[in-house]
């Protein structure tokens, strides 16, 4: 079952609310995570899992994405007069050749589900990769190419879960499984006790293109909006849907404790802070 997952669809029309004032004017994507931002990270986690056709969905003040990822040719100019070859890399490659990227508006704030549906015509009939950006894994290899492998052995959809507290289970998708890990339950952000367990969905799916049909007739669910996790729950019962426990450590970049830990964690692993990073942050402790 050697399929290619040719597309990744990314949403990334949301406000990203709980970072203003820092994304009043800028996407919370481009929020750098020490010299690359969230949506670099994403991107390159997507080519790696084999993805040549990114579908980015975004909606207002998100132009700063679309520039990111476009050739710029007066910075390749001045970093290529000044000599600054690695810099200039850095910029260049980070679309390689063979990948395109493609841009719908998701026009109305209507939820994941309905960001994921805008991407229909552009993804076709395959199975396909959504990854939300905000949801930062640190994996070895990284988490859609552990999902691709999943993919690989039993066909399905394949969804990455993660074993969170009992208490925090109302800010996540949460699923039950069989003992084949094929879900049997899927409900978002339920209140603790209402939870089918405490594995969380978390921001990693490979669908199949018949979430599509489920996503058109799905209502409007928590919180008022077309929600993904509804469509899946639909998908269940005509077409296997695996949780899939990802190895490496994923950290909520939508929170700002969470991108901190990020920025500290990926500061640590940096050639060119690790060192320096971790001789301060000992210094802080010891004052
Ligand atoms: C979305 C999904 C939710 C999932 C979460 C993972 O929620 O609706 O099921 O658990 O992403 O990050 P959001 O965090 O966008 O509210």
């Amino acid at each position: 079952m050697g399929i290619k997952i040719r597309s990744a669809v990314f949403p990334v029309a949301g406000r990203g609310t709980r970072f203003l004032p820092a994304t009043k004017a800028s996407p919370k994507e481009m929020l750098p995570v020490v010299d690359k931002p969230l949506i670099q990270y994403a991107v390159e986690e997507a080519i790696d899992a084999g993805a040549t056709r990114l579908i980015f969905v975004t909606g207002s003040s998100k132009r700063a994405i679309e520039d990111h990822f476009d050739i710029d040719p007066e910075l390749e100019q001045a970093l290529l007069d000044g000599g600054k070859d690695e810099l200039l890399r850095s910029v260049r490659d980070i679309v390689p050749e063979g990948v395109s990227c493609i841009y719908i508006r998701q026009g109305k704030p209507l939820g994941l589900g309905h960001a994921v549906l805008c991407a229909r015509t552009a993804v076709g009939d395959e199975p396909f990769f959504v990854h939300l950006a905000d949801d930062l894994i640190a994996g070895d290899p990284p988490c859609l190419t552990q999902m691709a492998g999943e993919y690989a052995r039993h066909g399905g959809s394949v969804i990455a879960v993660e074993t969170v507290p009992h208490e925090d289970t109302s800010s996540y998708g949460i699923v039950a499984v069989d003992e084949a890990t094929r879900i049997t339950e899927i409900v978002e952000k339920p209140a603790p006790d209402e939870a089918p367990s405490n594995s969380a969905v978390v921001g990693r799916y490979l669908l199949s293109a018949e979430i599509f049909d489920k996503l058109e007739t799905t209502g409007r669910g928590a919180g008022g909006e077309i929600q993904l996790t509804d469509a899946i729950a639909d998908l269940l019962a005509e077409s296997p849907v695996y949780a899939y426990s990802f190895s490496g450590k994923r950290f909520d970049c939508g929170s700002k404790l969470g991108y901190l830990k990020a920025t500290i964690a990926y500061g640590l692993d940096h050639p060119d802070t690790g060192e320096a990073l971790l001789a301060h942050l000992r210094d802080l402790l010891e004052d």
